[in-house]
């Protein structure tokens, strides 16, 4: 078993929970927090017994962004040499559907990781926003690209250029998160959502989540035939076969993830 220092691990059936605590710098997200998210979406990618994870933060706090005080000695040469932030995109890489469960503050690299999931959720009173540029720099990890992804480029130039946050509401109205829930219940429904994707078949979850993020990567054309290669080999899995008898016989199907 891997010892953490930032953060807790727990598993609910086939959902695996990730908590990051690091309470006293407000779940900054310095390297060595980083590297454990990572460690351990990787475990649970290995895992055949986890078919969903979410991720979530502190109550008060997600997570406040790169840890500014580790970053702040760094120079371009350290930057470049060691890549830095590129280990934040493994987060993107996972893959198993990762939920985020947002309570408080989701900042600058917070935000980021938080758009590194696939499907977010915000309590009602969390804040969403990329205040990097008041640090004299700007988003690192993907945020210039994926925010403008999900709200567009008006709302993406805004919150970047100018640092403000923006509430839940807003945050939902753009399209940047699922829903809003009642700040105590994020955690819950996210693991309730991630259990209803667990109970699915995890191929199944796993290749329409891969063809969810094509759409992002190719034209409407690639994209389709993507799709529709990948629809065809669904047929080949056990899981197909059973849902569909399952459906013809009026019974539950009783998927085996293969
Ligand atoms: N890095 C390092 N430490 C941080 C931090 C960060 N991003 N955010 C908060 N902390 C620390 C504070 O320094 C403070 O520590 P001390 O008590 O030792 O001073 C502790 O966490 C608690 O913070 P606050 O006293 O500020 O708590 P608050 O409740 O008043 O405010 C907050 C919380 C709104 C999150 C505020 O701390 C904040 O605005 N944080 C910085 C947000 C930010 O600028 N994020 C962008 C980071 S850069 C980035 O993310 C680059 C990238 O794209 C990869």
């Amino acid at each position: 078993n891997t010892k953490y220092q930032f953060i807790d691990v727990k598993k609910e059936e086939k959902v695996s929970i990730i908590t990051m605590n690091r309470p006293k710098a407000s779940n900054a997200l310095c390297d060595r927090l980083i590297h454990e998210i990572v460690t351990q979406l990787k475990k649970c990618d290995r895992n055949p017994e986890t078919n969903a994870i979410v991720l979530t933060g502190l109550h008060k706090v997600f997570a406040a962004g790169a840890d500014v005080k580790e970053m702040e000695p760094r120079t371009f040469q350290g930057n470049f040499s060691t890549n830095f932030s590129s280990e934040w995109d493994e987060i993107a890489k996972t893959r198993k559907p990762l939920i985020a469960a947002v309570n408080g503050f989701a900042l600058g690299g917070g935000c980021e990781i938080a758009m590194m999931c696939d499907i977010i959720i915000a309590g009602e009173n969390s804040k969403f926003g990329h205040p990097e540029i008041k640090l004299g720099t700007f988003s690192g990890a993907g945020g210039t690209q994926r925010l403008t992804r999900a709200v567009g480029k008006a709302k993406a130039m805004e919150m970047l250029l100018t640092g403000e946050l923006i509430s839940a509401r807003e945050a939902w109205q753009s399209g940047l998160v699922s829903r809003i829930v009642p700040d105590h219940d994020v955690v819950d429904i996210a693991i309730k959502i991630a259990a209803k994707i667990a109970a699915n078949s995890q191929p199944m979850a796993m290749m329409a989540k891969e063809c969810i993020n094509q759409a992002y990567e190719s034209t409407l054309q690639e994209g389709l035939e993507f799709e529709r290669r990948m629809f065809q080999s669904t047929f080949a899995f056990y899981d197909r076969e059973e849902g569909m008898k399952s459906f013809i016989n009026k019974r539950d199907p009783e998927f085996k993830d293969a």
